[in-house]
């Protein structure tokens, strides 16, 4: 589990975004868009979900990109080509349902758009018109921007501050695509509330919307618990059953405060490690 390449995306407004390849071979060889690992960094460390942006199979490798929030995505950002890591486990989850919707657009929130991108080039490749929308808090924190326009037919950037690309949010363009035209799918990945608005905006146009849900994880194989998510008022485990769901199911309120669970203890947790 060697890391072959690191480079670093996105440093800016102390968000700072990497994108590591990893040399695993047996993923490679099976990993499909939507699908994710577990990792740890080190051998004390926690278990933290990945998506797989790429995979390589002729070369053995799968690509992530990993913006730091906490400890464990510190310590991966700031690892080097080179450094091994201590365990990766996958493909996990369910892959995308790959199939022609005739028109769909993906929605990608910060670094929500890596994740959209194996799903643009899937969706691309079954034929259908694919159409992204991509947003982050300014110009600074964009990414994929160049490899998201030559997936896609066509490609609309959003930031927050007006600094690149249309000023506002992603559900503003949204909207308007949807109030222009037909489509059979809408895709969202990025912050809760950012999906939860995506699914607000789509449900009186009836199109299909999934969303693919960031719940906390620890095992990634449906034992613990961890990733319970409410869907249609059914109990379900984000990692085993997702980690895509239908938008307008989700309990969108639930999620997010499972996810603000460890809020306090994960501060006390870098607190200390930065202390020391
Ligand atoms: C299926 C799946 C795929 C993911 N893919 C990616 C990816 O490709 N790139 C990437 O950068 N991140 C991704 N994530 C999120 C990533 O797993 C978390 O950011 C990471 O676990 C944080 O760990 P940490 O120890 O660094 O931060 P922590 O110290 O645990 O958390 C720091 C802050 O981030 C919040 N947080 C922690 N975990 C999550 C989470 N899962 N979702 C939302 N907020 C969280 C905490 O509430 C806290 O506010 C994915 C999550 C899932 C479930
Ligand atoms: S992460 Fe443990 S059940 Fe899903």
């Amino acid at each position: 589990m060697k890391i072959t390449s690191r480079e670093v995306l996105a440093d800016s407004q102390g968000v700072s975004i990497v994108k590591l390849v990893i040399q695993s071979p047996a993923i490679a060889a099976k990993a499909k868009a939507g699908q994710f690992v577990v990792l740890m960094v080190k051998e004390e460390g926690e278990r933290i979900p990945l998506t797989i942006v790429e995979a390589d199979p002729g070369k053995g490798t799968v690509t992530l990109i990993v913006q730091e929030a906490g400890l464990t995505t510190k310590l991966l950002a700031g690892a080097k080509a080179g450094d091994s890591l201590y365990s990766i486990v996958g493909p996990l989850g369910h892959p995308t349902v790959i199939k022609n919707y005739g028109k769909a657009i993906l929605v990608g929130g910060g670094v929500g758009i890596a994740e959209i991108y194996p799903v643009a080039k899937a969706l691309k490749g079954a034929g259908n018109h694919v159409t992204v929308i991509i947003g982050s808090r300014a110009k600074g924190l964009l990414i994929l921007e160049r490899e998201l326009k030559a997936a896609a037919d066509d490609c609309i950037v959003m930031t927050d501050d007006g600094s690149y690309g249309r000023k506002g949010f992603v559900t503003e363009a949204l909207k308007e695509l949807l109030e222009r035209s037909k489509y059979g799918l809408v895709y969202a990945v990025g912050p809760i509330p950012m999906m939860k608005a995506v699914s607000g905006v789509t449900r009186p146009f009836g199109v299909f919307t999934l969303a693919s849900l960031n719940a906390l994880m620890v095992d990634g194989t449906g034992m613990c618990g961890c990733c319970r998510v409410s869907v249609g008022g059914k109990v379900k485990f984000s990692c085993v059953d997702g980690p895509e769901f239908d938008a307008g199911q989700v309990d969108w309120q639930e999620l997010s405060s499972r996810n603000s669970i460890y809020n306090e203890k994960e501060k006390h947790i870098c607190r200390l490690r930065n202390a020391g």
